[in-house]
């Protein structure tokens, strides 16, 4: 019998491995994370730009484990601070710092600005397999942030970003609900596909060595 073939998915991050279960719950493929295969994620995010954060990343991921790997770099980008915090979405405010900790950060350069404080957040998926090419996926999610922090769902900056069109923030809004909506849940769905061909040439390559 087959073995269903294994998808490393680069996040340490417990917010983002849950969504990531469920936005990938399509592909016919186990997911593993690195944890699960005792290796550690030691991938220094100093690129300038999200696409080259997640390339590095899958690419390391792919050579230590031999397994088709996906990555990804997302980030906050908020018009009236010149597109920061970026890339440093999860430094914000020094190493050390917690969630709760980078949304006072943020709200406190952000005093002082009238609403609406544009912003978006941004994800871009790198896909590889171990000595193949690398793919990308991207996904935007439109919004403001709010001044008062709302809900407890989701992370990160979830509960001061309001997406476009909606009273409430992605923490105020069900699991399934921000999976519809993210910019996670639609670079998920541009990669979908992606992995599909390649899940498909590597069981064929399976079968047919
Ligand atoms: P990285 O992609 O692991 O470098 O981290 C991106 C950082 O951006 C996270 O640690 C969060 O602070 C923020 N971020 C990315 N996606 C989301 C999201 O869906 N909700 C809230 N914050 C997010």
């Amino acid at each position: 019998m087959m073995t269903k073939p294994r998808l490393l998915v680069a996040t340490t991050n417990a917010g983002k491995q849950r969504e990531y279960r469920e936005l990938l719950r399509e592909v016919p493929a186990e997911i593993v994370f690195p944890g699960d295969l005792g290796i550690a994620l030691e991938v220094e995010e100093d690129g300038t730009t999200f696409r080259e954060n997640a390339a590095k990343k899958a690419a390391a991921l792919a050579r230590a484990s031999g397994l088709l790997s996906l990555a990804d770099d997302s980030g906050l980008e908020v018009d009236a601070l010149g597109g920061e915090p970026g890339v440093r979405s999860s430094r914000y405010a020094g190493p050390g710092a917690d969630d709760p900790r980078r949304r006072e950060f943020l709200l406190e350069k952000l005093r002082g600005i009238p609403a609406p404080r544009k912003a978006r957040f941004v994800c871009v998926i790198a896909i590889t397999i171990p000595g193949g090419g690398i793919s990308f996926a991207e996904g935007e999610c439109r919004g403001e942030i709010t001044l008062t922090q709302r809900g407890s769902n989701g992370f990160g900056y979830d509960p001061v970003f309001q997406p476009e069109g909606r009273q409430v923030t992605l923490a105020e809004l069900p699991p399934d609900e921000k999976n519809r909506i993210s910019h996670r849940a639609r670079a998920a769905a541009a990669a979908i596909p992606i992995l599909r061909t390649l899940l498909d040439s590597e069981s064929a390559r399976r079968e047919h060595p």
